[in-house]
């Protein structure tokens, strides 16, 4: 199993060019379900979810054509990737695919919305929390559907004639209920409004996808969405957004390690305020033609509380990394995750290189330490995996990263693109 080496101490300095969202180009690509004709998606990362999510597609009819060419692997990065569904050819979706990544669960709206019927596993993913699929499959009973759970499985079916626009008001936000109601609403009869809907940038992408397709969607970025139901829609050449987890996560590992780097083709307002927080800690951000450039002040890294909240709240997706570059603040910060309730599995490995973390419920409180040291550490989840890397970037000596094949799920090339600017970083394989 591969492992990656950091030899931390390194500055970064240079450019860092950021991929497509690997949380855009998902529900994406789920939506080319939705349609007979070709949807283009440019700018889709290469990454572990995505591959595994074109194997899925593929179980369902989609064609898929990488560049151009018919072929499911490409070395560079970010692609175009034509998905042409003629016809639904299955529309089970099978535990040995759907168990490997949560988000091929949401193959179920469109398949509903299609097809009038689905069986689609209960869903697998990363261990952080139980992470249910009530709030999706009630949104989906309220467009009329018939739902059974039997075996592992969830069975779904549209009444005769079709799903019918419904309303409903989510408890708490989740993306993913948005996505997959918002799909599925674009083919019912009738108008549907989502309440509480989640506004994070990947669903106002996908809504902007859907629309292109010949949706009508209104009010997506707001806590209200509309959706007036179409008989079909079109294909449609769409560009995935750039991806603003890995964007905050180079920006802290920038602050962790020191330096001065540039991160191509991205965008502050992807952000909500996570960026306004970096300042605080004491790293200066500002846009440039090309992107972001981010440079670590000379004042070292300030303590600076935060909580977990959606859009446009301090990301759950950057909880860990900011953790980690809290482990070398001066002062004490207090982390509070309100998003997922077991999702701190990388205190105990940060823990491992010397940082001071003590956990009450769903807050952790973080003593900045003069020094990391390295040491081998286990990624545990995709987000917890990369904090274990910036905390490596400036801790003294070697870090060794076990089961870092969670990090391959979401970062394009990431010791590639930490290499260019300086660091120590390199995959050793078995
Ligand atoms: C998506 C993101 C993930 C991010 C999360 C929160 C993708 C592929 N994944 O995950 O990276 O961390 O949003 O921003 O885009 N919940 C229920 N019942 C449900 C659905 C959700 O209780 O039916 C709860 C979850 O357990 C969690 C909260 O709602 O506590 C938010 O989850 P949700 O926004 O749905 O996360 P995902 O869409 O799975």
């Amino acid at each position: 199993m591969d492992r990656i080496r950091i030899t931390g101490g390194n500055e970064l300095r240079g450019t860092i060019p950021i991929s497509g969202a690997k949380n855009a180009a998902l529900p994406l690509m789920i939506a080319s379900l939705l349609t007979s004709d070709t949807l283009t998606l440019e700018n889709v990362p290469h990454l572990a979810d995505v591959e595994q999510l074109l194997r899925i597609l593929g179980n369902h009819g989609v064609d898929v054509a990488v560049n151009g060419r018919r072929e499911r692997q490409d070395e560079s990065y970010s692609r175009t990737i034509n998905f042409t569904c003629r016809t639904i050819v299955d529309t089970t979706a099978p535990y040995e695919l759907v168990s490997k990544m949560r988000a091929s669960f949401w193959v179920i709206g469109p398949l509903l919305a299609r097809e009038g019927q689905a069986r689609v596993s209960l869903p697998g993913g990363c261990a952080i929390g139980t992470r249910p699929v009530d709030f999706l499959l009630d949104g989906l009973q309220a467009l009329g559907a018939e739902i059974e759970i039997d075996g592992g499985y969830v069975n779904v079916r549209a009444p005769k004639g079709g799903l019918i626009g419904g309303r409903y008001a989510c408890p708490k936000v989740s993306v993913g209920t948005t996505h997959v109601l918002m799909m599925a609403a674009t083919l019912a009869n009738g108008t549907t409004v989502i309440e509480n809907a989640a506004s994070e940038p990947e669903v106002v992408d996908l809504a902007n996808c859907l629309t292109a397709m010949g949706a009508k969607i209104s009010g997506a970025g707001t806590r209200t969405i509309t959706i007036d139901g179409v008989t079909s829609l079109s294909g449609a050449r769409h560009r995935v957004l750039p991806d603003r987890i890995e964007t905050g996560t180079y920006a802290m590992a920038i602050a962790m390690a020191g330096g001065d780097v540039t991160l191509q083709g991205t965008d502050e307002a992807l952000l909500g305020g996570a960026l306004d927080t970096l300042r605080q800690a004491g790293a200066s951000i500002t846009a440039t033609e090309s992107g972001l450039r981010i440079v670590r002040n000379g004042n070292g890294i300030q303590a600076v509380d935060i909580t977990t909240e959606p859009f446009p709240g301090f990301p759950t997706d950057l909880q860990a990394q900011f953790m980690a570059l809290m482990t070398r603040a001066s002062g004490v910060s207090s982390i509070t995750e309100t998003i997922f309730e077991n999702r701190f599995m990388h205190v105990q490995e940060l823990a491992r290189l010397g940082a001071k973390i003590s956990l009450s419920g769903q807050t952790a409180r973080v003593e900045g330490v003069a020094k990391l040291k390295g040491a081998p550490v286990m990624a545990t989840d995709l987000r917890a995996s990369v904090s274990l890397v910036i905390a490596g970037l400036a801790a003294e000596g070697e870090t060794m990263v076990n089961r870092i094949y969670h990090l391959d799920r979401g970062f394009e090339r990431l010791e590639e693109k930490l290499t260019r600017c300086g660091a120590i970083v390199e995959r050793v394989s078995g």
